[in-house]
């Protein structure tokens, strides 16, 4: 097992009220961090500084084990997801994952050793590994931050709360299709598509070269998956929209009559729509129409959740977790980029990774915590503190604060 680090703030007012000696009555837990490449060590140190002292005053106490994954953990260990961490992630159940990527280093040492780039090395491994099929992207609409939004103030519904529970299927499609079934003897697929492949192969030799990506689902994974989203509708009390593109593609259509089926037969209580990929997009500059739990492919949910997230104020304000529901293994990543351009400087916002670590502490049981640290995120808003990357310029009462200012922020208030 790697070493536990104490994530510990520079400021030593600050660290008295952070590091919480553990007592009997409190619960250890304990996590995998992965700090990540470009900014986000800074970010996720802000990150970890609120989630724990959140926890401790919820009756918890987090152990942090690093287990660096990454461009960074190429350069110390010679791969971007060395085995000792994949064991050691897989072992403790809960990783609480920086970002990793760096198109810098994709364009250099990524060019001779594609097998190395840590998105899908990293990412893609520890997704199949751990079984992480429900990725919950909650789109939390902050009216402080309305200037920033894509969409027009009429479009808000007057009560100003959107409510969009994303939950993307994060296994199978067309992210694990090739190295699934290509070269795999287990499956007939494999033999169909390489007798495709040696076809086309010979059809287009000369000026012509052909790529493909497989892209399937498999019924127990969507059965399962849908009855979570399904389930999840339920508690919430919301609406479920499926997004598919039925009308083309054979694996939605598919989906779309298994999505029916479990509706009918399970959750006839729950409202249920479907919605065709490229209208629901349209959909997103209307929220007040994009208003449920919202299930989508893995593509799809790549894509959509993006924009969603742009759409309502800022991708740095996206918060995702994955989870497996069998195991209850867990990773939490906020699913925004790594900021590399502006790495080390201090500028990067970390309030996506604050609010996932809301999203691990609740998983893990903390509820009080996690509401805390969500409601300094808005107190802080209010206030007017910014990163610069939600800073619009010249706009009246808006302080601009560093990466670790706006940790410091979200501490003073939980
Ligand atoms: C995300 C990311 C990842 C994805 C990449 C980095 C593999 O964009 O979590 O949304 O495509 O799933
Ligand atoms: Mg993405």
């Amino acid at each position: 097992m790697s070493k536990v680090v104490a994530v510990i703030p520079n400021n030593p007012v600050l660290l008295q009220n952070t590091i919480q000696q553990p007592n009997i009555l409190m619960k250890t837990h304990n996590i995998a961090l992965v700090t990540g490449d470009g900014s986000a060590p800074e970010m996720m140190r802000a990150a970890c500084r609120v989630a724990s002292k959140a926890a401790n005053k919820d009756g918890g106490v987090l152990n942090f084990h690093e287990t660096p994954a990454g461009w960074n953990a190429y350069f110390s260990l010679g791969d971007t997801l060395p085995k000792s961490s994949l064991e050691d992630m897989i072992k403790i159940g809960t990783v609480f994952f920086g970002g990793v990527g760096d198109p810098q280093h994709d364009n250099t040492i990524g060019a001779e050793h594609p097998e190395m780039k840590p998105e899908a090395r990293a990412l893609l491994t520890l997704r199949k590994e751990m079984g992480l099929l429900l990725n919950f992207r909650p789109m939390i609409y902050y009216p402080e931050l309305a200037s920033l939004t894509n969409v027009k103030p009429e479009n808000i519904p007057s009560d100003k709360i959107i409510k969009q529970i994303w939950i993307r299927f994060l296994l199978e499609d067309s992210y694990f299709g090739n190295q699934d079934f290509l070269n795999n003897p287990d499956y007939k697929v494999a033999a169909h598509a390489a007798a495709i492949g040696a076809c086309v192969k010979s059809a287009v030799r000369g000026t012509e070269e052909l790529v493909s990506d497989i892209a399937y689902y498999r019924k127990k994974t969507i059965e399962k998956y849908i009855r979570a989203a399904f389930k999840h509708a339920r508690e919430l009390g919301l609406p479920l929209i499926s997004i598919d593109k039925a009308n083309v593609m054979a694996r939605y259509d598919y989906w779309r009559k298994i999505v029916t089926r479990v509706g009918a037969e399970e959750f006839p209580d729950v409202n249920l729509t479907h919605q065709l990929v490229d209208s629901a997009n349209a959909l997103m500059f209307t929220p007040a129409k994009l208003h449920g739990v919202i299930a989508c492919g893995n593509e799809h949910g790549d894509i959509l959740s993006d924009g969603a997230a742009a759409a309502l104020g800022s991708m740095g304000m996206m918060c995702s977790s994955a989870i497996n529901p069998d195991t209850g293994a867990a990773m939490f990543e906020s699913g925004a980029g790594t900021a590399p351009t502006i790495a080390g400087q201090d500028k990067a916002n970390p309030l996506g990774r604050i609010l996932t670590g809301a999203m691990m502490l609740r998983h893990l049981g903390m509820g009080n915590a996690a509401d805390s640290i969500e409601a300094a995120v808005k107190q802080v808003l209010e206030l007017g503190y910014r990163t610069i990357d939600l800073a619009p310029a010249n706009q009246e009462g808006i302080k601009v604060v560093g990466t670790e200012w706006m940790g410091d922020l979200i501490m003073a208030r939980l």
